[in-house]
């Protein structure tokens, strides 16, 4: 279907607040110039708000509020009136208990921002992990124009003449810490060489893969994804992008034009292709949940398939972001999923033009870096949905991070009740496990921990560390981090804390994974398996009050998005009782 813009000028949502003599619009207008500004910007130009999550506890956005400025110039030059809102930024490196339990409430604040505001459209300022699918989140459920704009990821990191990304190094680093090939002293002085620079992530970690997914789903222009945090092309990225929404406005581009089912299964095959989050699964869902698209799992699955990893970045390879810039960013992936049928080409973005328009010029610069289709990095590269009697409502594993030789395993399971119980035992040499068992770790999901913190990629016990193993099972209701690496198994649903069958997985059980075979088996008897269900008792209470009630009461599960039940669907923009 293609776009009919609107027609301009026309009367916009702003001048509800901003145009005529009333009382209510004095108060409103007067008051806005008290900050300097004069009367014909309020004569029913488009205003946008520039929706920024930049904050000084929020590093990886810390830049976004110089970033604004470019964007404001964008705006004034298309004619558009741009005023800065600062809001929600939940930092993936420092929000406790994980900034995931925040994502619905900032989604929700933001929504509600943008909803009470006289604002015509939206440009989205997002960098950090949580920061991107909460401000989309928002963005779908109010349906104004939309454009997302992403920090960029931070310069190669380099250690000891080795390129070092962030997140996956700390891993790699503390569990060569553990394994004695690395002293606490080395230890230290990775830590600046890692995050040298402004910017999100430079490993296809959960920021990378977001900003990678805003532009395979048509949300921020062709290129934005990839483009290091301090070269100055991202500063005209951001120019650009406020002019854009000026015009996005006067045709009436709004994401529910942007954000349909193709797009999605664009963005899913995407994912597939740069090795992108296991993270971008739980968002997906969610921003789909909120635009009212039937996005499920099996999307996942049936979409993801058949995709290879393409993209030669670490966790799952060699390289990190700067490299993608520099061998032509994320239109050369889309172009060549397009030229191998797998991608929708029609889809719509906010250019204005359809996803296939914007990619069908991409250059690949470095083959090593952007692989061709037939030698790519794993050949499955598609994020793979597992169900059976332990997941039910189907758990997820990412290939191209995952080990080979364990994607068909049969192991004995060394059951942790919670986190706590984890750091408890895992160090414990007397603790009865070896790289056969399979770790589960229970009580860490959307309920659970709560908030869904990233720890599925619990760290192996030390004495199999030194044996030079370096990778075993592990299945949670947990997440991981985007960065992280491993055969892990992960958003297993139902949740423990919700009487999932992980909940009552006992020490010694039998485990069957068969990754190709879409199985992940508890092998006990049905009517053990009833049995022991019915026994079930919550591990930990409910909180009683304060966000973590509204969270714990109204979050649902990681099959579906973890989105806070009554918050799914688009209520739209309109001030009203319907939106309160
Ligand atoms: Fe913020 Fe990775 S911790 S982008």
């Amino acid at each position: 279907m293609t776009f009919k813009p609107a027609k301009w000028p026309r009367r916009l949502r702003s001048a509800e607040w901003y145009e005529g003599s009333s009382k209510d619009v004095i108060y409103h207008r007067g008051w806005m110039k008290n900050q300097g500004y004069p009367d014909d910007l309020f004569d029913g130009r488009p205003v946008i708000g520039i929706l920024n999550t930049w904050s000084d506890m929020t590093p990886c956005n810390g830049h976004l509020r110089e970033l604004a400025e470019k964007v404001k110039a964008g705006i004034w030059e298309a004619g558009g009136f741009p005023l800065e809102v600062p809001v929600f930024s939940a930092s993936e490196n420092t929000f406790r208990p994980t900034a995931m339990m925040f994502r619905n409430l900032a989604a929700l604040s933001i929504e509600e921002q943008i909803r009470g505001q006289p604002m015509d459209g939206c440009v989205l300022m997002v960098g950090c992990d949580k920061t991107t699918p909460s401000l989309l989140m928002a963005a779908a459920s109010c349906d104004l124009p939309s454009i997302v704009v992403t920090g960029g990821p931070m310069l190669n990191g380099w250690f000891q003449g080795e390129r070092v990304g962030a997140g996956t190094h700390l891993w790699r680093f503390s569990e060569a810490v553990k394994a004695g090939d690395m002293t606490q002293d080395e230890f230290l002085n990775a830590e600046t060489a890692v995050t040298r620079s402004s910017g999100s992530c430079n490993t296809m970690g959960t920021a990378s893969s977001m900003a990678a997914m805003s532009e395979a789903l048509g949300m921020a222009l062709s290129g934005n994804a990839a483009i290091p945090a301090v070269d100055s092309r991202r500063r005209v990225m951001a120019q650009l992008s406020g002019r854009r929404i000026v015009q996005m406005v006067k045709d009436d581009l709004k994401p529910s034009d942007v954000l349909t089912k193709k797009a999605f299964e664009n963005a899913i095959r995407c994912n597939g292709a740069v090795g992108g989050s296991t993270n971008t699964v739980v968002h997906m869902l969610a921003i789909a949940g909120r635009m009212g698209v039937d996005l499920t799992l099996d999307d996942w699955d049936r979409c993801g398939r058949d995709i290879s990893t393409i993209l030669n970045l670490q966790p799952s390879g060699e390289y990190l972001m700067e490299e993608f810039f520099y061998a032509g960013g994320l239109p050369v992936v889309l172009k060549r999923l397009a030229e191998a049928n797998k991608l929708d080409k029609d889809a719509l973005t906010v250019s204005g033009e359809t996803i296939w328009d914007e990619v069908k010029g991409a250059v690949n610069l470095n083959e090593d870096v952007i692989r061709p289709v037939d030698n790519p990095l794993t050949e499955k590269g598609g994020i793979a949905v597992l169900k059976g009697n332990l997941a039910p409502k189907g758990a997820i594993l990412k290939p191209s991070a995952a080990s080979p030789h364990l994607m068909q395993h049969r192991g004995r399971a060394v059951v942790f009740e919670d986190i706590d119980d984890y750091k408890a035992q895992i160090e414990d040499d007397a603790l009865d496990i070896d790289e056969t068992c399979i770790m589960v770790l229970k009580n860490c999901g959307p309920k659970g921990y709560p908030g869904m913190a990233e720890v599925g990629n619990m760290g192996l016990p030390p004495k199999v560390l030194k044996k030079g193993i370096k990778d075993m099972i592990r299945i949670s209701d947990a997440r991981m981090s985007g960065t992280a690496y491993g055969t892990v198994i992960l958003h297993t649903s139902p949740e423990a804390a919700a009487g999932g069958p992980l909940a009552v997985v006992q020490n010694g059980d039998m485990i069957e994974v068969d990754v190709e075979g879409r199985r992940l088996h508890l092998d006990i008897s049905d009517v053990e398996l009833a049995q022991r269900l019915s026994d079930w008792q919550p591990r930990h209470e409910t909180a009683r009050s304060g966000y973590a009630w509204l969270h714990q009461t109204h979050v649902e599960g990681a099959d579906t998005g973890a989105d806070l039940g009554f918050l799914k669907g688009c209520r739209g923009a309109a001030v009203g009782k319907d939106s309160h």
